[in-house]
């Protein structure tokens, strides 16, 4: 069976305070936003995207099982704070078929040194980050191209 043509895009802890959460570091943009101009980039590629956010680890491993069985077409992952400690999650994308794009805001190898390491970038196809929201509408184009 073929993908289809949604788009999971998945965002871990903390990211529901995204607009208000140092907006220095993450932009003034709430997830909600981000999301909206997801869906119209999605539309106009012919794609649908299912945003969701978790402050959960285990939320995120039971929706990238979910994505690949309901055959994504891709993830996007932004998976916050689990990227530099999530064995799990790097277990979760090994685990699966569907195409893991994992996204940043911020650029976590100009900050603390502990942001340098990435368990989720070691398992995923690829990595955004640094654009602030324009990480999403990039991983959204490359998803697009897989
Ligand atoms: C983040 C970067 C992570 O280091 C941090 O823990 C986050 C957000 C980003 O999008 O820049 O929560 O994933």
């Amino acid at each position: 069976m073929s993908a289809t043509s949604t788009i999971f895009v998945l965002n871990g802890p903390n990211l529901n305070l995204l607009g208000v959460r140092e907006p220095e570091v993450y932009g003034y943009d709430t997830l909600d936003d981000i999301g909206g101009r997801l869906e119209d980039q999605a539309q106009a590629l012919g794609l649908a995207i299912d945003m969701r956010q978790s402050n959960h680890e285990g939320h995120l491993i039971d929706w990238l099982h979910e994505a690949n069985a309901v055959r994504a077409r891709a993830v996007i992952l932004n998976p916050g704070a689990f990227t530099h400690t999530s064995i799990a999650l790097y277990d979760a994308i090994k685990a699966i078929t569907v195409p893991v794009i994992e996204v940043h805001l911020s650029n976590p190898h100009t900050r603390e040194a502990f942001r340098h390491r990435s368990y989720v970038g070691q398992a995923a196809k690829g990595t955004i980050a640094g654009f602030g929201a324009m990480s999403y509408a990039l991983a959204l184009d490359a998803a697009a191209k897989l």
